[in-house]
This record gives C-alpha cells, structure tokens and sequence, in this order.
C-alpha cells in the first residue's frame, strides 16, 4: 500500500449555544511513510513544554507517567489483539525523544505535525482543535482501520488507512509517546515506534 499522507477531517461538531455558530473540534491525523534505508538520527531540540507525566516514564512522579503511558498503550494493544499481534512495550525513551519533539513543534512551529521523514522510527501523529485526551488520539488512528482490507492489504479509495497499520504493525516491538499543548486548546501528539512500520509492499500482519 501507498505511504500515508496527512489527513485532516471534522470529528465532531458541537453547537455554541450563545453565538449561534458551529464551533467545528478538529481532529488531524497524519502517518509518516516507511523511513528511507539510510534514516539519520533523530535530533530532537530540548524538551520543555510537556509535562513529566506526558514523557511516560522518564519523570520523577512514576504514578502519572504510568497511568499515561498506559492511556497510550491500552488501545494499541487492544487493537493489536484484535488482529491477533502481540503487544507493544512502552519505551522511555522513545517517550521522551516524542516529548522533545513536540515541544520543539509547539516552541518553533506552532504546533505543526513533525516532518518524520528522516526518522528511523514510524511515527503517528494527531493534532486536535482541542484538549484530546491520549486514548481519544489513539483511538482515531485504530478507527481508521475500518477502510483496511488485510486479505489484499489495501485501504479503501480515498481513505487513509497509515495510522492503523502502524498500530498492528506486528514487527513494531516498542512504543513511546507525548503530547504537547498549544495555543489555546488544540494538543499535537507523537507516538514513536520502533522498528518502524509501514514498509511499502508488506502487510502489518
Ligand atoms: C503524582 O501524580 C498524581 C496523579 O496526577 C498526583 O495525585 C500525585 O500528587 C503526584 N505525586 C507527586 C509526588 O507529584
Ligand atoms: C480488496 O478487497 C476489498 C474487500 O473484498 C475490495 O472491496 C477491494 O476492491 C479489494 N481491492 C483490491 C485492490 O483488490
């Protein structure tokens, strides 16, 4: 199947009662492709706007990065079951690399997706209109999964089907993930997987 691209669509509208308006909460997701065979290092800027329980594990308060890095990691391997994959594993550090990255993108860019392409990780992505909780991001990467065919590893017409076949991408052994705030309500967040998926050419599983 083809690298994924960007995609942005309306996840749920809501009525603003007093200013008789649509007030439309975006969600945006956004898969990066297969990296290329010579992948340079990530260089992440220095962590600062995520907080010690968003870097899932590398913080002093081992209560909350657990109990975050668990809202992550839950719905990827309820999915992975699913489909009858094994499990990730939460990794640190690729839980605090994410939580570099994304605060660099909140300093320096205005909460934009990270451009992965150089990564050696595959890497998921979502940017929300509003504060979205982990699982809720999560949770729309693994929706995607109802445009993937596996008996011919195709995604349907016109639909992205990348951020799902990351999630149950058998091979990806680790994950570790972040979020950042933004301006005013909307949240960027970053999982980072490694080995990385989304190979062109190979089924997830
Ligand atoms: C750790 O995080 C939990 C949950 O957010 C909080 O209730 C607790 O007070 C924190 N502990 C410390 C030592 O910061
Ligand atoms: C793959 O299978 C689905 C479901 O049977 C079908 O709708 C789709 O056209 C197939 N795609 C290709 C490229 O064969």
């Amino acid at each position: 199947m083809a690298p994924s691209r960007c995609q942005r669509f309306v996840l749920l509208p809501t009525t603003m009662a007093t200013a008789c308006f649509l007030t439309v909460l975006l969600l945006a997701l956004c898969a990066a492709p297969a990296p290329a065979q010579a992948a340079r290092a990530l260089t992440p800027g220095r962590a600062g706007a995520v907080t010690k329980a968003q870097q899932g594990g590398t913080g002093s308060n081992a209560t909350a990065a657990a109990a975050a890095a668990d809202e992550y990691l839950a719905p990827h391997n309820q999915a992975r079951a699913a489909v009858g994959v094994p499990p990730l594993r939460w990794s640190a550090d690729l839980a605090s690399t994410a939580a570099a990255v994304v605060a660099q993108q909140q300093r320096q860019v205005g909460c934009t997706f990270v451009d992965m392409g150089g990564s050696p990780y595959g890497a998921n992505q979502g940017w929300a209109s509003y504060r979205a909780r982990p699982a809720e991001v999560v949770a729309s990467w693994v929706a995607q999964g109802r445009y993937y065919t596996h008996a011919n590893n195709t995604c349907a017409p016109g639909r992205q089907c990348g951020t799902y076949t990351q999630v149950v991408w058998r091979r990806s052994a680790e994950v570790g993930c972040a979020q950042a705030n933004c301006a005013t309500v909307a949240t960027l967040t970053l999982c980072l997987y490694n080995p990385h998926g989304n190979v062109q050419g190979q089924s997830p599983y």
